[in-house]
């Protein structure tokens, strides 16, 4: 393993979260002993139905969910808030997006910060706001967008920063069919060039199939788990059409209908 990879390796030990009831007094795990290591340059999905707590788990990863007990661990650090190194693409894209900025200006955010000069600025994030496809939309404000278009400048403004551990909470989930294709064969393929760690929660199992090297199930809440992990035999760029892919569907499906 590079030195690359062991910084981007993830380690949770026993982790848990718990909410107060307010009525009953007594504890509410929303999960409870969840274990899971994810080396450096590893693509996890975690799948999981809604409402289980895959937002809470990569909350907790991302390090804006406190625990309850038990660690994450980024490398050898202890995860106790959020950071530089932990992107995140959340679930709804208004809560990260500024609105009195434009797409360009959004999507320049994180290299701004970091005092990249403007010549390079533009040259970075012409590059990823055509990859989302808003070519012609960069001077557009988020209230004149659709929540799909907000979707992708939040996408093109994380890869942007080109961030060594990627968290996604069903980023394409707002996407129409043709844009979400487009955008998991992209991901595949920035991925594929790099050596990020992604982390990458959906409720589709096409979706974990087309796109993990490893699928971590999740039980139903409250007190979710970890319950399976299956390695995903496939060689990239997946079909859909082959019986392998059609096999593994099958299998996955029926943890959720038992
Ligand atoms: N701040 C909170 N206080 C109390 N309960 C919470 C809080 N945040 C989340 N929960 C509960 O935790 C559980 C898991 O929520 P979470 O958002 O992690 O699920 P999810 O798997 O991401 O669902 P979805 O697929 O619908 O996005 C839910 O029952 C939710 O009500
Ligand atoms: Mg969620």
């Amino acid at each position: 393993m590079g030195p690359a990879a062991k910084r981007n390796e993830i380690r949770i030990e026993r982790l848990d979260k718990s909410y107060a009831q307010p009525s009953a007094g007594e504890l509410h795990y929303i999960i409870q002993d969840v274990n899971l290591a994810v080396k450096g340059g590893e693509f996890f999905v975690l799948l999981g139905p809604s409402g289980c707590g895959k937002s809470t788990l990569l909350g907790l990863i991302a390090g804006f969910v406190s625990k309850t007990s038990g660690a994450v661990r980024v490398g050898e650090k202890e995860v106790e808030r959020p950071g530089q190194d932990r992107a995140v693409v959340f679930q709804q894209a208004d809560s990260s997006l500024f609105p009195w900025l434009t797409v360009r200006e959004n999507v320049e955010f994180g290299l701004r910060i970091k005092r990249i000069a403007a010549a390079k600025r533009k040259e970075i994030s012409d590059q990823f706001i055509e990859l989302v496809g808003l070519k012609g939309h960069e001077g557009k404000f988020p209230r004149e967008l659709s929540g799909g278009m907000k979707q992708r400048v939040q996408l093109a403004r994380v890869l942007s920063n080109d961030p060594a551990i990627l968290l996604m909470d069903e980023p394409f989930g707002a996407l129409d069919a043709m844009t979400r294709r487009t955008m998991q064969k992209e991901l595949v393929r920035i991925w594929r060039d790099t050596d990020k760690t992604v982390i990458f929660v959906t409720h589709d199992i096409q979706e974990a199939i087309l796109l993990g090297g490893r699928i971590g199930i999740m039980s139903p809440g409250p007190s979710s788990k970890i319950s399976h992990i299956y390695d995903v035999p496939l060689s990239y760029p997946r079909d859909i059409a082959d019986p392998a892919f059609h096999a593994l569907h099958a299998q996955i499906q029926s943890h959720f209908d038992e």
